[in-house]
């Protein structure tokens, strides 16, 4: 309940990956301390926080968009604080506070602790945005599913892939201790959570007192969890051992996802993706021989600079070759600092449009076919809660993360149930309970 007189109130809008909304639960955690209530507009709020992505132009540009709303809004409420948060508030720092006066505050993805001043002090216009030091430091998390959490275990990335500017705005790689992220886990498990991913930009390079496959097999352990999933993987990284892991261990659900990006070997090389198509097609099979029914999705850029109709035609048929359960496609952009904004060759957009367009259109089918294919079959579910497009249903996952709507006498939120899938649709299928 919101109270009036006692507390202030919050509103953060999230742009962006799974990360960031993890991100977000962090801040709400801190913010839920400070005696801050959930305010379900920036209307009502007397802070607003946005937490932004700057993987591509489009996310930039859409945040932009929504700050400059807040301009009159803040006028109508001067006493209301604006903070930026997040990859263009750690890329940006100071400049957001030039170019956009009604700012107060910019704390970067390594400095969500700095919310902590920010919300119990009103002190002048600041930006906090590096500070690499504490960028480990735990934060309490206000998670709200109930059923499905997050963690993070790693932050950042070595890699520096040509393209991504991820490097630049989560800065180096940092493991946290496997002991935390047990107890971590441990803790969630005791509340009733039934599936946790592990979060990361490349979680097979965690590192700390043990490897990433030993951490999976350390929370395997645990007993409490049923479900493991993780993201995302780097194709160079994944290792005999992570196969051999996923394939042993009852908790680890049968997905990958797995960042293709091109199938050309020459675009690879351009990209810094440091393996061939070839590397990646041995792992796949590897994938696919030791974990039975493993879905594998994966991120495809159409028009890296320099991509001729050529490589476009060799990541289309790679696309075919390796039938993934689904993609994530994207048009590329050129980023700041990243080597890939100054190379030539830059695509034309238009052509990009239709290479995009031509790569979404293949998977569309390849996905369609796929969900035909279980139609007929018994899957293990994890039930997450009601269906957000018809209040008559339930919603649940199989371990292969395809979504399956059932009807809602059957079973409840949180329950595992094998159904038997009845109908595919386009990105969903529809299911009935069996006994098993
Ligand atoms: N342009 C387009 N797509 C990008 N990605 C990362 N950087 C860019 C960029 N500059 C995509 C990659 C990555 C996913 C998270 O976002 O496919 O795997
Ligand atoms: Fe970006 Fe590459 Fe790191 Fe992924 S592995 S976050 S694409 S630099």
């Amino acid at each position: 309940m919101v109270d009036f007189f006692m507390g202030k109130s919050a509103y953060i809008h999230t742009f962006g990956c799974q990360m960031n909304v993890h991100d977000t639960e962090k801040m709400t955690g801190i913010l839920e301390e400070q005696g801050y209530s959930r305010a379900d507009s920036p209307s009502n709020a007397d802070l607003v926080i946005f937490n932004t992505c700057s993987i591509r132009q489009k996310a930039e540009q859409k945040f932009y968009s929504e700050l400059g709303r807040m301009k009159s809004l803040k006028e109508k409420k001067p006493w209301m604080k604006i903070a930026v948060a997040g990859c263009i508030a750690q890329q940006e720092g100071k400049n957001i506070l030039k170019r956009a006066p009604h700012v107060d505050f910019v704390f970067g993805t390594q400095n969500i602790h700095t919310l902590k001043n920010i919300a119990s002090a009103s002190f002048e216009r600041v930006a906090v945005h590096v500070n690499p030091d504490l960028a480990t430091t735990e934060l309490p998390v206000k998670r709200n599913d109930g059923i499905r959490a997050w963690t993070t275990i790693m932050y950042g990335c070595d890699n520096f892939c040509s393209y991504c500017v991820v490097p630049y705005t989560r800065g180096r790689e940092r493991s946290r201790p496997s002991d935390t992220i047990y107890a971590e886990v441990s803790e969630l498990a005791g509340r009733g959570y039934k599936e946790i991913t592990l979060l990361g930009q490349n979680v097979n390079s965690y590192r700390s007192d043990t490897d990433f496959p030993g951490l999976l097999r350390k929370l395997d352990r645990l007993g409490g969890i049923a479900r493991v999933r993780f993201v995302t993987s780097h194709p160079k990284d994944l290792s005999d051992d992570l196969i051999r892991a996923m394939s042993d261990l009852a908790s680890v659900c049968n997905h990958i996802h797995l960042p293709l990006q091109s199938g050309s070997d020459a675009v690879l090389k351009q990209m810094n993706r440091r393996y061939s198509l070839s590397d990646y097609m041995k792992k796949i099979s590897h994938l696919r021989k030791y974990i039975p029914g493993i879905a594998i999705t994966t991120d495809i850029i159409a028009g890296f600079p320099g991509e001729t109709d050529e490589d476009h035609q060799l990541t289309v048929s790679a696309l075919k070759q390796i039938e993934y359960d689904g993609i994530f496609a994207f048009k590329y952009s050129p980023r700041p600092f990243t080597k890939a904004a100054e190379m030539d060759g830059h695509v034309q957009d238009l052509l990009k449009a239709d290479r995009l367009n031509e790569i979404l259109m293949l998977q569309d089918a390849i996905t369609f076919q796929k969900n035909e294919a279980l139609v007929g079959t018994v899957q293990e579910i994890l039930i997450e809660g009601e269906s957000e497009t018809n209040s008559e249903k339930l919603t649940g996952r199989t371990g292969s993360n395809k979504i399956v709507t059932l009807p809602k006498a059957c079973s409840r939120k949180g329950a595992i149930i094998h159904v038997e899938i009845t109908k595919s649709r386009r990105h969903s299928l529809e299911g009935t309970p069996v006994i098993t």
